[in-house]
């Protein structure tokens, strides 16, 4: 969600004629965009905020903004850090061009966020009109755009802090889903990824219709240009499950992965987080989901350390990872959040030590799984949007480690002229398959015209020594290596090549 509201604020802003430079440094203005739904997200802001007000005394012009769930949260006590110049809450995101332009001009501090946040927000409109207006593809990675399906959340999980900075649930109306979608996919954009809290739980009424996620997917499909579509995050709940699976059966575009929380394996715990299902209830929904969709890639996200959790509760959630064999898990240790039920009411009673001994045991026993699962994708070849560089030089450690710099050894399937030049191309390029598996791998050698000056590159274009720019591209990558995160291999096929 917050990368989705960065990139509309950014789109807003080039829009109104701002240009963005690499470091704080340079600004003019510096907007964070902040997450409240752990401890430590906020008080990364903090110091940053803390950071700037120094930066401030040499430089007394400078406009600091903070957007987001914090400065819903907070509202104006975010103002005793003396850098702040603006709060603007997530719903208010459509107002940030005139609140910079009139605090470059006024001089004034100003905040804007929902008064009552569970009640629906009167700039509901406004926000509709900008979303649809400034849904762009994602600046990270090229020819893929979040598309906001849903607002806010209703289900107050215990521990989360998401309904009271978020708000109320509230579906999109198809009609401005796909209006977004086709402009994006007008503008080059190849893969969507529909957001919300509880993207399953979808639902719009128009007239004698009742528009779910399935019926999303379907219109969806329909889109020339957009080739795969991804949605997340799925609840753990049966109303609409079997329709979308079947969706993401029937329809070749829609991306056979889910992401789909369970948080603990212990009935006791599930309860005190007020999830509304049992464990056995969770595995049933995904024995469904692999019936429907047998080769369906799954993630699950966990807290450990939430209060009350004893050494029987965890046995049970590290049962439940074994069993689910998900393709990676999310794994946060417990932090209280001021207003939530949990907060109010438990003790956080389990010590950090225990906390970070279980998040270790449990990351543990899912690279385990994920390895394995990783290991069936060696000789076989996947398609990948490819993103860019990859960050990390994976390939060339792997070179040397193995083989004192020279390239990996290669079976059939490869294009000769590919992977002789890779070497000598040195470019290494990240991209991620339809059920999210990462992949790096060699990009294509330079050729003479396509060449640019690293200075005028954008994210996944060649530098001087890099070949044409895949970026934004599907490819077909043959997997010759794997870790539990990350499979790596050669390209074999370009597709626009
Ligand atoms: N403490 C730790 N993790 C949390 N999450 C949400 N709230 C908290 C909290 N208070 C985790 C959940 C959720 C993910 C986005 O963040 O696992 O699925
Ligand atoms: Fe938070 Fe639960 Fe809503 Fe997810 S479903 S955003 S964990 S309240």
């Amino acid at each position: 969600m917050n990368k989705l509201d960065s990139a509309i604020v950014e789109s807003s802003l080039r829009d109104a004629g701002y240009q963005f430079v690499d470091n704080a440094k340079d600004a003019d203005v510096v907007l964070f965009n902040t997450c409240s739904v752990r401890d430590h997200a906020e008080q990364r802001v903090m110091s940053h905020l803390g950071h700037l007000k120094h930066i401030k005394e040499s430089k007394p012009d400078l406009v600091v903004g903070v957007i987001g769930c914090m400065a819903q949260r907070l509202g104006s006590e975010l103002f005793k850090q003396s850098a702040v110049d603006i709060v603007c809450g997530p719903a208010q995101i459509a107002e940030i061009p005139r609140l910079i332009d009139e605090a470059i001009k006024e001089k004034k501090k100003a905040v804007a966020v929902t008064e009552k946040i569970r009640q629906l927000s009167p700039d509901g409109q406004a926000l509709e009109r900008f979303e649809t207006e400034y849904g762009v593809e994602d600046s990270e990675i090229p020819g893929q755009a979040y598309v906001r399906a849903m607002h806010g959340c209703d289900k107050f999980c215990s521990y989360c802090v998401v309904p009271y900075v978020r708000g109320p649930e509230t579906s999109r109306p198809p009609e401005a889903i796909i209006e977004q979608t086709r402009r994006l996919a007008q503008n080059g954009v190849k893969q969507v990824t529909l957001l919300g809290q509880r993207i399953n739980a979808y639902e719009y009424k128009a007239g004698d219709k009742t528009y779910c996620l399935a019926d999303l997917l379907n219109m969806i499909s329909e889109i020339d240009g957009i080739e795969w579509i991804k949605f997340v995050t799925s609840y753990p709940s049966a109303k609409y499950f079997n329709q979308i699976m079947e969706a993401m059966s029937k329809l070749p575009k829609v991306c056979r992965y889910l992401h789909i929380p369970a948080q603990s394996g212990s009935d006791n715990i599930l309860k005190a987080m007020n999830r509304g299902y049992t464990c056995a209830e969770y595995l049933k929904l995904l024995d469904m989901a692999r019936q429907i969709v047998p080769d369906i890639a799954v993630a699950g996200d966990f807290i450990v350390g939430f209060p009350g959790e004893t050494d029987n509760d965890f046995a049970q959630t590290v049962d439940l990872i074994k069993k689910a064999r998900y393709k990676n898990s999310f794994i946060f240790k417990y932090s209280p959040r001021p207003g939530t039920i949990a907060d109010k009411r438990l003790e956080d009673n389990i010590p950090q030590e225990i906390k970070n001994k279980r998040n270790c045991e449990l990351l543990n026993v899912q690279e385990e799984i994920s390895g394995e699962l990783a290991r069936d994708f060696s000789g076989k070849t996947v398609t990948v949007l490819v993103e860019g560089p990859s960050k990390k030089s994976h390939l060339d450690k792997d070179i040397v480690g193995r083989a004192g710099l020279a390239p990996p050894k290669q079976s059939g399937g490869v294009n000769p002229t590919l992977q002789s030049s890779a070497a000598k191309s040195g470019i290494q390029l990240v991209g991620r398959t339809a059920t999210d598996w990462i992949v790096v791998f060699n990009g294509p050698p330079a050729s003479a015209g396509e060449t640019s000056p690293a200075s005028t590159c954008r994210l996944g274009e060649a530098g001087p020594n890099g070949g044409p720019s895949l970026a934004g591209q599907f490819a077909t990558v043959k997997i010759n290596r794997t870790s539990p995160l990350t499979l790596f291999g050669e390209l074999v096929e370009n597709h626009t090549a």
